[in-house]
This record gives C-alpha cells, structure tokens and sequence, in this order.
C-alpha cells in the first residue's frame, strides 16, 4: 500500500528521487524530507525505501511481537565484512542467538566493573595527550583522539590486545581500514546495483584490500591470545572458550573473526562520535559545562581513580550524553521489518517481510514529544520527572527490542567516565569560527572539530 505514503515531488523514471540527493551524505539528506510528514519514501533507481520518523509509527516499529530488526541498506552492505557476526546477523541465523547468549555475560554489572581499571588507565592516555597540548597551547583534533581513546578501550577490555594508538602520530591500520568500508558500505547505497561494477571497479578493490588488512589484523589478535594464554574472561576468551551454557556449543573459528571485527567496530566508533558531539556541545554552552563540572566536583572530590560505582552517580554528566545522542544519534538509523501481514500504527498495511528504515535524528526532533526548540541542546531534557511525562519508544539511540545494542551500558560507563574527567582537568574553548559538520560514513561524526583545552586546579 505504497500509494499513500508521501515522496518528494519531482520524480524521474528510472532515477527516482535522486535529484539534489548528495552522495556523501544520504542520511542527512533524508531529514530535509521530514516536511513530508511522520512516514514518507523515496525512490532510487525504481526501489522503494520506506522512512519512518514520527513516534507513533517508530513505537509501534518497536512492537516485537510483530516487527523485528531487518538487515537493509548499509547494515546488508556490511555483511562481507562481518558475515553473520551479532550485528549483521539475519534474526534466523543460529550464530545470533548462540553468540548473544555467549557474550551477554560479557556485559554484565560484574563484567564492567572488571572493565572499570582499564578504562581508567586509557583515559589516562587521553590526558597526558591533553596535557601536552594545553601547555603548548594547541588546539586538540577531538573525533581523531576520541577514536584512539575507544578504540584503545575496546581492544585492550575486550581482547586484551594494546592497538598503540596514543603512540602514532596517524590513525592505526585498523581505523583507516575500517573508516575505507564503512565508506564504502554507505556508497553502495547510492549507485544501482548492476552499475557496481562499473563505476565502483576502484573502490571495490580498495574494499577488498581493506577488508583483507582488517582481517589480517584480527587474526593477529586472536594469535596473540593463543600465544599468551587467558584474558581473565574477556570477550575473547568468551568468543574463543565458552560453551554455550544450555547447548554446549561453541563459536567456530570463522565466526570468532568475524565477532572480533564487529566488537573492534561496534565497540569505538559510535562512542568515539558520541564524546566528539558531547564535547562540541559543552563547549558550546559554558552554563551546562560548568553545572557538569560541578558535580563532578561534588560527586568525586580531589579523589584521582573514581572507582566504578562513582560514575553512575553522574547523573546530569549523563544527562549531557543523553542530550547528545538525541541530537546527534550517531548510529542514526534502524530498520524493522514485519514477522507477518500487519498494519502500521492502524494506518499502513505491511506485507511480511517489508520494511521501514526509522530516522532516529528525525524521531529525536519529533515536536509532539519534544516541543517546538528541538534544536536547542538542554540536557534537563532528561530529568526523571520530564522522562516519566514522554511516552515509551521516542528516545531510542540504541535501537529497539532484541536485537538492540548489547554494548550500551559499555558505552555509556566509558563515556560518563571520560566526560567527567575532562571536566574535572580542563576548561573547553570552543573555535568561534567553527561551524557543525557532520560527516557520515554510515555513522555520524563532527567533522574538523578541534578544542583549544586549558588546565583547570585540580582538587585533592
Ligand atoms: C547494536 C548504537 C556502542 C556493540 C546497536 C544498534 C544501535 C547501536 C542503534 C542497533 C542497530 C540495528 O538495529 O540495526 C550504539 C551507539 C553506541 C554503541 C549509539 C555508542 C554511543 C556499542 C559498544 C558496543 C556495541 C560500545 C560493544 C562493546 C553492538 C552490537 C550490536 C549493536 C554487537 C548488535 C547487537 C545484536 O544485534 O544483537 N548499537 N552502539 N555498541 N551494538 Fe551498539
């Protein structure tokens, strides 16, 4: 029932709606549409995609009875990277469930507070680079030390493996690799199928040779293990020596490759876009920079290693975090599809297996939820009292149901952490000349986004 969904006006046969459309940016290209109300489509190339953004619609997506995660457009595109590793895993294949069971202990209360140390010791990494470019006056690159700083967090809590990132004075291998395929993923998007090979010929190559380098790093990672025995249980010892707790059975070697490249990426570059964007806004607002700073104040005192449990009680640093991900979700989309024959929201009726794709930043800025200044960053937004008055479903930057992200409370944990110490240590300059620019590589990151820092006295 395609026909009563509104598209843009100017069609042309075989393209579609691709006029005007920027190929760098699709995502950000698809908000300009939002006028065209609460669910709307577009064309390209004769498909049809679907795009929902109004909370009515995306919370009856979220109904799992009847919806469930669809593996389309840019998450399809990554599958020769990360096969049926738990991200781009189909709902019916077995290595979802089984690689879930296995690796959710991996995020338990327990398991985090093991992490705790490390993250510590990382973003101890972080401020000794931050020292040096204070007292040398230099503005700091954040999304390129944001990306080091979890990149690092991921590797060394997860594979116990140390990327030396804080070491080089260019990304590592990894990250260039990873950066050239999620690129890559998002490109496919934008050209027809059958043209692939034509127009894509060099990027295809250059895909294959970075997909080969992230696999080679990988299995260097798992060699390592091997070679040095046991990682107190991380998510590598699980991928590699866990038995399922009911069925017995083990991850096999191949999808132990491709669990390692999903976590490796799953786990820093949509943290790293989050701290990037939370930076840029604190910047940008002095008022709430200095109520974070002081409760971070009150909170942790002079006390130089916050344990654990003392991160959690940043209740308004993680406020600014939650106001973040609502502007700027930097996973900005997930799509739903339909277990059988269904009606949207009483209004849009759904063959089995058709799908919408849900436009979080859209959904972020749905004014029925949110009032008229959406843009405007307020992180008393999500105080508990303003949170109960918002119904369920409308804030969703981890995605939905089953298949939402496991490694949210990882994310969060590390990010709370981080904010709070750079709060603590320095004040934040913004580059009056910047101006926002979000670059997308099938995730969201500030573009050029470079802070002058300065030493604050630090208590204790
Ligand atoms: C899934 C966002 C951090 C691992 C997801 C999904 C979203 C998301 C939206 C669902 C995608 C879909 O429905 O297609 C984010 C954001 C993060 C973050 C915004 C940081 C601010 C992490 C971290 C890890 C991680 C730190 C690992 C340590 C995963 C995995 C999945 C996932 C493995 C797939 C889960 C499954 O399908 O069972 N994430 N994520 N993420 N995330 Fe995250």
């Amino acid at each position: 029932e395609l026909h009563r969904i509104p598209h843009p006006p100017y069609r042309l046969p075989l393209l579609g709606d691709v006029i005007g459309a920027s190929r760098r940016t699709p995502l950000q290209d698809s908000l300009k549409y939002a006028s065209l109300g609460p669910v709307f489509r577009r064309n390209a190339f004769g498909k049809e995609f679907v795009f929902v953004w109004g909370a009515r619609l995306v919370a009856d997506l979220a109904d799992e009875s009847r919806f469930a995660k669809h593996i389309g457009l840019g998450v399809a595109n990554l599958r020769p990277v990360a096969g049926d590793g738990l991200f781009t895993a189909y709902n019916h294949e077995p290595n979802w469930q089984l690689a879930h069971d296995v690796l959710a202990p991996g995020f338990s209360r327990e398991a985090m507070a093991g992490y705790h140390t490390m993250m510590l010791s990382v973003a101890e990494r972080l401020t000794d680079h931050w020292d040096r470019a204070a007292a040398a006056g230099r503005a700091v690159d954040v999304p390129g030390d944001m990306t080091k700083l979890t990149l690092e967090t991921i590797a060394r809590t997860g594979f116990g493996y140390d990327f030396g990132s804080f070491e080089r004075s260019r990304p590592h291998p990894f990250v260039t690799a990873m950066v050239g395929t999620l690129t890559y993923a998002q490109r496919l998007n934008t050209v027809p199928g059958p043209l692939v090979p034509l127009l894509l010929r060099r990027a295809s190559r250059r895909n294959a040779a970075d997909i080969e380098r992230l696999n080679h790093i990988v299995d260097e990672v798992v060699r390592a293990r091997r070679a040095d025995g046991g990682g107190n249980g991380d998510l590598l010892d699980r991928m590699l020596d866990t038995a399922h707790p009911v069925t017995g059975e083990r991850l096999s070697a191949e999808n132990v490759r491709r669990q390692v490249i999903t976590f490796l990426v799953a786990g820093h570059e949509t943290t790293s876009g989050a701290l990037s964007f939370a930076l840029h806004h604190l910047a940008r607002h002095p008022r709430v920079a200095a109520r974070a700073r002081a409760e971070v104040e009150r909170v942790w005192g002079g006390t130089a290693a916050p344990g654990y449990e003392q991160v959690a009680k940043l209740r308004y640093v993680r406020r600014v975090l939650d106001e973040t991900l609502r502007l700027w979700p930097t996973a900005p989309a997930f799509a739903r599809e339909a277990r059988e024959d269904t009606v949207l929201a009483g209004e849009h009726p759904m063959l089995r297996g058709a799908w919408a794709l849900v436009l979080t930043p859209l959904l972020h800025r749905d004014p029925e939820v949110w009032g008229p200044d959406t843009e405007h960053f307020d992180p008393d937004r999500f105080e508990p009292r303003a949170v109960r008055s918002r119904p369920p479903h409308v804030f969703k930057p981890f995605g939905t149901g089953a298949r939402a992200c496991i490694g949210r409370q990882f994310a969060l944990h590390e990010a709370t952490l981080v904010l709070g110490l750079l709060l603590r240590r320095y004040e934040f300059h913004a580059d009056p000349a910047y101006r926002l620019k979000v670059t997308e590589r099938l995730t969201l990151m500030p573009e050029g986004l470079r802070l002058r820092v300065e030493r604050r006295p630090v208590r204790g």
